[in-house]
C-alpha cells in the first residue's frame, strides 16, 4: 500500500515537473521571442477627431499585426517629430513612419534615417524635397481630389438655388500643411472659370475647433451677410465655426452653405440636421496599408509610391439614413 502510494505520489511529481518545465519553456520562448517588426511612428498630435481615429486604428492594426509600435505624439510641433525619429534611428527600429506637420523642413533628420538604412513611410501628409530617396511612399488621401469634390458641390448647390453672386469664405488648415495647400488647390482651380464665385477671405484655423470659432467671428464681424458659403478644412473648424452664425443670428445651411471635409461622426449627425450642406470625406483608416507596406519594406520587397484610400462625400443631396457608423 505504502510503496502504491510512493509510487503514485513519484509519478505524480515527474508530471508537475514536465508540466512546470514546459510552461517555463513556453515563458522564456515568450520572453525571448523578437517582434516581426519594430515600427516608430511620430503623429502629429490629437487636434481633432480624425487624429484620434488615425492614433486608434494604428495601434489596433499594429496589434492585429504583431507589430511592436513605438508611438510618438508630437503635440503639433515639428521639432517634436524631428526628436522623434531621431530617437527612432537611434533605438534602430526596422520602419520609420510619420505624418508631418508641414511639408518643409525634413531633408536634415531624413538623410539620417537614409544613412542609417531605416526605411521611412509618409503617412497621411506629405513632405516638400529637392532630395531624392529620402522616404520609401505615401499613404494617405487624396487632398486635392477633396478639394475638387467640396467645390463641385458647391457649383451643384449654387446651380440648384439659382445663384448669381457666390461669396466665400475660406477656413484653412494648418500653414503649410499638405491637406492645407492640396484642399485649397482642388478646390480655387475647379471654382476659378465659374464667375459667380468670389472667395471674400482665406483664413487660417489651424485645424483646430478653437481656431475656427475664432475665425467665424471675426469673419463675420469683417463680411456679415455678405457670407454665402463657409469652406472649412475640417470638420473641428466647421463645429467650432456653427455657434458663432447661430451666434449672429443666421442659419447654417439655409442663410450660409456650409462645406466641411472629414466626415467623423459628429459632422455627419450635424449634416443630417441639417446645419452642415456637405462633408466630404478624408479616412483616417491607414492603419492596413501601413502595416501591409512596413512588413514589405522589412522584407526587401518594392512598395507602391503614392497609396491614395478610396473616398466620398455626403451631402443634404442624398438620403444618409442608411449610413453605417463612421468610426471617429
Ligand atoms: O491631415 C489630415 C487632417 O489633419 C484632417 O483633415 C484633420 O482633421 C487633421 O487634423
Amino acid at each position: 500500500m505504502f510503496h502504491k502510494i510512493r509510487r503514485h505520489t513519484v509519478a505524480c511529481l515527474c508530471l508537475i515537473t514536465i508540466l512546470l518545465l514546459l510552461v517555463g519553456c513556453q515563458a522564456t520562448e515568450e520572453v525571448q521571442t523578437e517582434p516581426a517588426l519594430l515600427l516608430g511612428f511620430s503623429q502629429v498630435g490629437s487636434e481633432s477627431a480624425w487624429r484620434m481615429g488615425n492614433t486608434r486604428d494604428i495601434e489596433k492594426k499594429a496589434e492585429e499585426c504583431g507589430i511592436s509600435l513605438m508611438l510618438e505624439n508630437a503635440n503639433q510641433k515639428q521639432e517634436n517629430q524631428i526628436d522623434a525619429i531621431r530617437r527612432f534611428i537611434a533605438y534602430q527600429v526596422d520602419v520609420i513612419a510619420f505624418s508631418p506637420i508641414v511639408e518643409e523642413g525634413w531633408d536634415n533628420v531624413l538623410s539620417e534615417a537614409k544613412e542609417a538604412g531605416i526605411p521611412v513611410i509618409l503617412v497621411d501628409r506629405d513632405i516638400s524635397t529637392e532630395k531624392e530617396g529620402l522616404t520609401a511612399c505615401l499613404i494617405g488621401a487624396d487632398f486635392y481630389n477633396e478639394g475638387v469634390m467640396a467645390a463641385e458641390y458647391l457649383i451643384r448647390k449654387a446651380d440648384s438655388l439659382g445663384l448669381d453672386k457666390v461669396n466665400i469664405v475660406e477656413i484653412t488648415g494648418t500653414e503649410d500643411s499638405t491637406p492645407m495647400r492640396q484642399r485649397q488647390a482642388g478646390f480655387m482651380d475647379t471654382i476659378k472659370d465659374d464667375e459667380r464665385m468670389v472667395v471674400l477671405e482665406s483664413i487660417n484655423g489651424d485645424f483646430l475647433i478653437s481656431r475656427g470659432r475664432e475665425c467665424m467671428k471675426y469673419l463675420i464681424e469683417t463680411y456679415g451677410d455678405e457670407i454665402d458659403v463657409v469652406y472649412s478644412h475640417n470638420d473641428e473648424m466647421t463645429l467650432g465655426a456653427l455657434p458663432e452664425i447661430e451666434k449672429a443670428g443666421f442659419s447654417p445651411g439655409q442663410d450660409m452653405i456650409i462645406i466641411s471635409i472629414d466626415g467623423g461622426q459628429d459632422a455627419i449627425d450635424v449634416l443630417k440636421e441639417g446645419k452642415i450642406n456637405c462633408v466630404v470625406e478624408c479616412t483616417p483608416m491607414l492603419g492596413d496599408k501601413l502595416m501591409e507596406t512596413a512588413i514589405k519594406l522589412k522584407a526587401g520587397e518594392e512598395v507602391e509610391k503614392v497609396i491614395h484610400p478610396e473616398e466620398q462625400y455626403f451631402s443634404d443631396e442624398m438620403d444618409l439614413s442608411g449610413l453605417a457608423p463612421r468610426g471617429y
